[in-house]
């Protein structure tokens, strides 16, 4: 077979790419990345090539997966309107279930209207697309997700970088920047990797200070942080608001989508112009009717968010108290910091064979000296889970000299 000069000139970026997957993931048990796993329905286990594992690397907060009601409200909604939704919102796709789960949202988010994407990703592509582009500023903390870094690129507008959780420096950035367009200034709530805050107070007032709209994305806050589980605004109290609350249906609330919640006129605004949403099919029902269903048993079982905030502050205590280095994690969301690739690849290994799954986050998603285990605490997670995986942890953590044996 002759190859194509084409497939020739991308042969080097095919060949990085094995080169890296082979180099951490070269032996069987050493692999962590798309391993299929079956979920128990009612408990916090998986199986994995018929070994039971405690699964300690999810999102689903709140414990809400597999839940019978949300499964009987993904049911109901395809009972009532099919597999998909026809089409994109702005045409045929739109469902009355769509709007039921927007006003829902608003709700939550306390805030006029919200409108509902088909993931999170395409909500911040499309909310920063549409709030921002050419002559316009956009300031991202260092750890912002991917696709808000990704929303920032497409917009065209000029972006700014400021360091981690630091408004002094956001400060120094808005000041040094060209004044004229929008200035929207976008933080993570709850940062993914580190299982940190954005410290809300300060950041509004530079934002303030220097007539700048102030985004959040919510994806690790929703269900997680605040009395009831409401997010970032409510964890600081509730005095100090935010312009423009994007999140996630896929974490806490276990579906796909994404959402923004906000003014009538903002809302509006990105019903219009956001492309990810006007350009692609609407959100299908099951997702639409389980989104539904598990942000009213948020609203109506505020216990499981204290049982998150009380299990994930004890097992941080747990494992830092025996020496494992957690960084500022201060959510359910707990980095195990191993140092370099390969190790948190050997730590990723030897935890699964003392049964708990923890899976490695490396370079350069984090710094290749700070590579770690990303771990999240869940409301499906009973006590005693959380002390069969801190035992597993600390472990496996003397086998591989993270902590003394
Ligand atoms: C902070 C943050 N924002 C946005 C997203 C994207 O959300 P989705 O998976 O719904 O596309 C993620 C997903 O991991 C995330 O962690």
């Amino acid at each position: 077979m002759t190859v194509s000069g084409g497939w020739t000139r991308l042969q080097p970026k095919l060949e990085a790419t094995r080169r890296r997957v082979r180099s951490l993931e070269s032996e069987p048990d050493r692999r962590n990345s798309f391993m299929p796993y079956t979920p128990e329905r009612d408990s916090a286990y998986v199986d994995l090539d018929g070994q039971r594992l405690l699964m300690m690397s999810g999102y689903s907060y709140l414990g809400l997966s597999g839940d019978e009601r949300v499964v009987a409200a993904a049911k109901a909604a395809m009972d009532v309107y099919g597999t998909g939704a026809h089409g994109v919102r702005a045409l045929a796709g739109s469902l009355p279930l769509h709007e039921e789960l927007e006003a829902e949202v608003a709700r939550v988010a306390e805030r006029e209207a919200a409108l509902v994407f088909s993931s999170g990703y395409a909500a911040n592509v499309g909310t920063v697309g549409a709030l921002c582009g050419p002559g316009d500023t956009v300031f991202i903390d260092k750890y912002d997700h991917a696709s808000i870094v990704d929303g920032c690129q497409l917009s065209g507008a000029t972006v700014t970088r400021f360091r981690h959780n630091d408004p002094d420096h956001l400060d120094r950035r808005l000041r040094a920047s060209d004044p004229s367009g929008v200035r929207l200034v976008i933080v993570d709530s709850v940062y993914s990797m580190d299982g940190d805050i954005a410290p809300l107070p300060e950041l509004r007032e530079v934002c303030d200070a220097h007539d700048a709209l102030l985004m959040v994305d919510e994806a690790h806050a929703l269900g997680v942080i605040g009395a009831t589980g409401k997010g970032i605004e409510e964890h600081f109290g509730g005095s100090v608001r935010v312009d423009v609350k994007l999140g996630t249906l896929s974490k806490a609330i276990p579906a796909t989508g994404g959402w923004v919640a906000g003014s009538a006129e903002l809302i509006e605004h990105l019903r219009y112009q956001a492309r990810p949403f006007l350009f692609s099919a609407a959100l299908a029902p099951a997702q639409a009717g389980a989104a539904l269903e598990a942000l009213r048993i948020l609203q109506r079982e505020p216990e499981r968010v204290a049982h998150v905030q009380r299990e994930s502050a004890r097992l941080r205590t747990i494992l830092t108290e025996a020496g494992m280095r957690t960084g500022q994690s201060e959510t359910a969301v707990i980095p195990l910091i191993a140092g370099s690739d390969e190790r948190a690849y050997d730590y990723a290994t030897a935890c699964r064979k003392a049964g708990v799954i923890g899976l490695p986050v490396v370079s350069p998603a984090v710094p290749n000296t700070l590579a770690r285990l990303r771990i999240a605490v869940t409301a499906r997670h009973s006590t005693a889970d959380i002390d069969v995986a801190a035992e597993a942890f600390l472990t496996a953590a003397r086998q591989c000299r993270l902590i003394e044996a």
